[in-house]
């Protein structure tokens, strides 16, 4: 364990113990993952939300396997490998033209960076968040942009509205758009707001694209200009890709990175859209999600624990009363070896069939016993809900308020 801390010069984002410590895990298959010490655990982290069709899903390893045995191009140069990855990434999400990246960070960084530079405007209109990037630092205080020209309007359209007024300084707005927290009459506000504006739309679908259907997340709900997908795509690869309308993406028509070819990225891309695209592996994760979500809410009442679940079988999040009951949650969870992704959203993958379904469900009606200490009649409180969508969104959940609420809960939710 020292090994591990001593290695790494960062602090990653992965499984943790209660120390803080990261799980190590031997072993992942399906559904299911095997840690270091044998234990078995049931995934609803999934590479946060990357491993969509399960881990070494055969059909994608074989893909693999023979890219990496050369029988599937080279990473020297062109194969119709990317011809194929390309051509099916435009026929899901539309637009003109995509460009490869490595990370979704990398790829919405250089989308939004290609539309400024085109728009010739000096600001960025932000909601979201879109990676560890300095670009994305916080600002000296609200509304004022940071450093790098980036504006937060922390997913409130009235904030959005303000800052819309001064519209001719304004490059674009960059959305990463959420269902747990915000409805489709949200979409439809901010789709009338930028039809009044002129200022083009950027969706990070870095994390929804294609978890909730055969394209974007938000197709029918917006129009967007530029999107980014890259966690529905590959499986837990290494990729991400921008598309949209060829003159405002331009400036990227030069891009490229040494790896840029390299089959087995673009094999286990090719294979994994093609599953996707026939909707079914989003199918199977509704379905399997929703019924452990319909099982964790009813366990959750039968035994009087104040926590409420949001969200569908696609993305669902744990909102508990109070810091105590959360943090005895994730502590029983860890205990049965269910592997959430702490506050944060957790997922199925496609691999949840019938017997990790069954499995998942009698750990949780064990959790519940193991949390009955916590049984109570507290009420979620609003206070909980924002600070539950605060983490999952960096941002404020969708409610009606005024101006001067916005204000104050954005100031407490930044302070936390
Ligand atoms: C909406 C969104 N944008 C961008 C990113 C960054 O992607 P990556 O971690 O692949 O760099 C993430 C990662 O979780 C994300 O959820």
């Amino acid at each position: 364990m020292t090994q591990i801390l001593s290695t790494l010069a960062e602090s990653p984002t992965c499984p943790r113990d209660g120390n803080g410590i990261p799980r190590v895990f031997t072993e992942a298959r399906g559904a299911f993952l095997t840690d270091v010490s044998g234990k078995s655990w049931i995934d609803f982290d999934n590479a946060r939300g990357s491993v969509l069709l399960g881990h070494g899903d055969p059909d994608v390893a074989e893909a693999v396997a023979r890219a990496a045995r050369g029988e599937a191009g080279t990473a020297t140069g062109w194969s119709p490998l990317l011809d194929e990855v390309t051509a099916r990434l435009l026929a899901l999400c539309g637009g003109e033209v995509v460009g490869l990246f490595r990370t979704g960070t990398s790829a919405v960084r250089a989308a939004v960076l290609a539309v400024r530079e085109t728009v010739g405007r000096p600001l960025v209109l932000s909601a979201g968040y879109h990676g560890y990037d300095p670009m994305w630092s916080p600002a000296p205080g609200l509304l004022e942009p940071n450093a790098d020209g980036v504006v937060d309007f922390f997913f409130d359209l009235g904030l959005l509205e303000e800052l819309l007024r001064d519209r001719d300084r304004v490059a674009a707005v960059v959305v990463s758009p959420d269902h747990i927290h915000l409805s489709a009459r949200w979409y439809g506000r901010l789709r009338e707001l930028l039809a009044g504006a002129d200022v083009p739309l950027i969706v990070d679908e870095v994390k929804v694209g294609f978890r909730y259907g055969a394209g974007l997340s938000t197709a029918g709900l917006l129009d967007p200009d530029v999107w980014v997908v890259a966690k529905g795509m590959a499986n837990g690869w290494p990729t991400a890709a921008v598309g949209g309308s060829r003159a405002l993406l331009r400036p990227l028509r030069e891009v490229s990175f040494t790896s840029f070819f390299e089959p087995t990225v673009l094999a286990a891309a090719g294979r994994t859209l093609a599953r996707v695209a026939t909707g079914e592996p989003q199918k199977t994760v509704r379905e399997a999600g929703d019924r452990f979500v319909e099982h964790a809410r009813t366990a959750l009442a039968a035994a009087s624990l104040p926590v409420e679940v949001a969200g569908d079988g696609a993305f669902f999040q744990f909102v508990p009363a109070g810091r105590d009951v959360g943090k005895a949650l994730w502590r029983a969870a860890a205990e049965e070896g269910l592997l959430f992704y702490k506050g944060d959203n957790q997922t199925v993958s496609a691999a949840f069939g019938p017997k990790a379904l069954a499995e998942a469900e009698e750990r949780f009606g064990r959790v519940c016993a193991r949390l009955a200490p916590y049984a109570s009649d507290a009420v979620v409180t609003e206070e909980a809900r924002y600070a539950a969508a605060w983490n999952v969104l960096d941002g404020l959940r969708e409610a009606d308020r005024d101006r001067a609420g916005t204000t104050t809960w954005i100031g407490r939710l930044l302070d936390d």
